[in-house]
């Protein structure tokens, strides 16, 4: 199977960035405590390294998320699957999700824990795609954007496969 997929970032990008990452988040939370929501099953890859740079306190819940409507078309209204265990009031809560195409995931998710009263929410996306963006996100922390390829690896899926390859490829059909 790896033989299919085009490397597009090599792991020691992705492991250098992802530090860079925690470094910030922890500088920009010096003081408080950070509560991560982790959007399964792509973001968890992302996540588990990412919390290993970040210094102040912090707690992890995860949701899954799926897309109503046919095929590769993100419809923006998107159906709750597994939701957060705890309540997320009053709490600094960062959001890490795996890729951010159209925004339309986000932008709902955003609507729904923002009705839950968090002190605040901050979203952070290993890769971005701001050519595909069809809806204005805030978007706080981002690993690295890319041209409009469909991306595999570093817990991004091509039909639930490729999830647990160390790099993000292109897959060649
Ligand atoms: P959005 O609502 O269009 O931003 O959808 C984002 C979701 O689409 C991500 O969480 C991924 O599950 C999926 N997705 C978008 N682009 C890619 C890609 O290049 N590879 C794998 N999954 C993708
Ligand atoms: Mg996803």
């Amino acid at each position: 199977m790896k033989d299919e997929v085009k490397e597009l970032i090599p792991e020691a990008e992705i492991t250098k960035r992802v530090r860079e990452l925690g470094e910030q988040i922890s500088k920009d939370y010096a003081g408080k405590e950070l509560h991560v929501i982790c959007i399964l099953k792509g973001g968890v890859f992302f996540m588990c390294e990412l919390v290993k740079h970040i210094t102040v306190p912090v707690t992890h819940d995860f949701m899954a998320v799926s897309s109503y409507g046919d095929g590769t078309v993100s419809s923006g209204r998107i159906k709750i699957v597994k939701d957060l265990d705890d309540s997320i009031e009053g709490k600094d809560v960062l959001i890490v999700e795996d890729i951010i195409d159209s925004g339309r995931t986000l932008q709902h998710l955003l609507q729904v824990l923002g009705a839950r009263n968090p002190k605040s929410i901050r979203l952070c996306t290993l890769l971005n795609k701001p050519d595909r963006r069809e809806v204005e996100i805030p978007v706080d922390y981002i690993g690295f954007s890319i041209e409009d390829l469909f991306v595999v690896g570093y817990g991004l899926d091509y039909a639930q496969h490729y999830r647990n390859l160390p790099y993000v490829g292109v897959v060649e059909v």
